[in-house]
């Protein structure tokens, strides 16, 4: 038995879908629940199509009005719900922007600020030092020849000095520099005297490693030649130099032999307890001018060499040369 509809049942099925409609498309706040809305509304089982299938039910003449009542409501269902969407994306957009806002002024955080290691500062303190004292700053290759290494130093092949200094030979006659010595004789080359001089840079030898060698470690070369210099002006300025840096260490000089220097000279100060040496120096011998063809009567000058390591550990009582290559953060930290 066919179940009785009404032409106005019907109707008033529309008019409340029309008005609950409108509500729960207002109130949808996310895309998902408008689409889930949509399907309830215009799909096949949706809520629509269940009026439409009703239609039926109708007496022929009566089914045009119910259609074409229906297909207006699809119609503003789809607009409602295609401006809903609308809406819909650009304020979760709008929230978006809002949530991600970047505060450019916000200091950054959790990345720590680095400082320069102690050996860098400690090489940058004596060439500064030496700078006050109108020192220029000079500076020569780590790849040298037997030439300025030794030869132009006064160590002539087969000279016992040349096993004072284990170096490492690279082919062609080159050698990694064992000292800074050679910049003396590059810079002189090139500059007539008056000159004075510092030249910072690091040096290499063949020593195994232990707490007080490195076959890589660091040196800062001094050189003054002018006329009238004489060994009062060395140890003057070798005093002044440091008190500078260590303030009022205990200072001794010692006799010492090195070919390119006559008188020559070891620098120790007292340091816990126990003499360290921190340089060797000497008046620029008479033959390493000559080579220069640079008159000794006229010229004369002294010369240093500073092992950096040795400063920077007496300077942060530093026990073992290691702890300045090892990079460990622990350590470098303290400085
Ligand atoms: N070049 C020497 C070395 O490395 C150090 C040195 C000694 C340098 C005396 C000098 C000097 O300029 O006069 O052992």
């Amino acid at each position: 038995m066919r179940e009785v509809i009404s032409l106005k049942e019907l109707i008033d099925q529309l008019e409340l879908l029309e008005s609950d409609v409108a509500r729960e498309i207002e109130s949808a706040t996310e895309t998902e629940a408008l689409e889930k809305l949509r399907v309830n509304l215009l799909g096949k089982k949706g809520r629509l199509s269940a009026v439409l299938g009703a239609m039926g039910k109708l007496p022929g003449n009566e089914r045009p009005l119910v259609g074409q009542r229906a297909n207006l409501l699809k119609d503003q269902f789809q607009k409602l719900l295609e401006e809903r969407l609308q809406t819909v994306k650009s304020e979760a957009l709008a929230d978006l922007l809002e949530a991600e806002t970047i505060d450019v002024t916000t200091p950054p955080i959790g990345i720590p600020s680095g400082h320069r290691h102690p050996l860098i500062t400690t090489k940058e303190h004596i060439v500064d030092l030496f700078c006050g004292l109108g020192y220029a700053v000079a500076e020569g290759p780590e790849i040298e020849t037997d030439h300025y290494n030794f030869s132009a130093l006064n160590i002539p092949e087969d000279h016992p000095a040349r096993d004072m200094q284990d170096t490492f030979y690279l082919e062609g006659n080159l050698l990694l520099r064992t000292h800074t010595s050679p910049v003396q004789i590059r810079y002189l080359e090139e500059n007539p005297p008056p000159v004075r001089i510092v030249a910072p840079g690091r040096v290499y030898r063949r020593d195994a490693v232990d707490a007080t060698h490195s076959p890589v470690f660091h040196q800062v070369e001094v050189l003054a030649i002018d006329e009238g210099l004489d060994f009062s002006h060395l140890r003057g300025t070798v005093m002044a130099f440091l008190k500078a840096f260590f303030g009022d260490l205990p200072v001794r000089f010692r006799a010492s032999y090195f070919p390119f220097t006559e008188p020559s000279v070891e620098v120790d100060v007292q340091w816990r307890g126990r003499w360290l040496e921190v340089m060797g120096c000497g008046m620029v011998d008479p033959a390493v001018l000559e080579g220069l063809n640079l008159d000794p009567d006229r010229w004369s000058g002294f010369a240093a060499g500073l092992g950096v390591e040795r400063f920077c550990m007496v300077r942060h009582g530093i026990d073992d040369i290691r702890r300045l290559y090892t990079s460990d953060l622990r350590f470098l930290e303290q400085f």
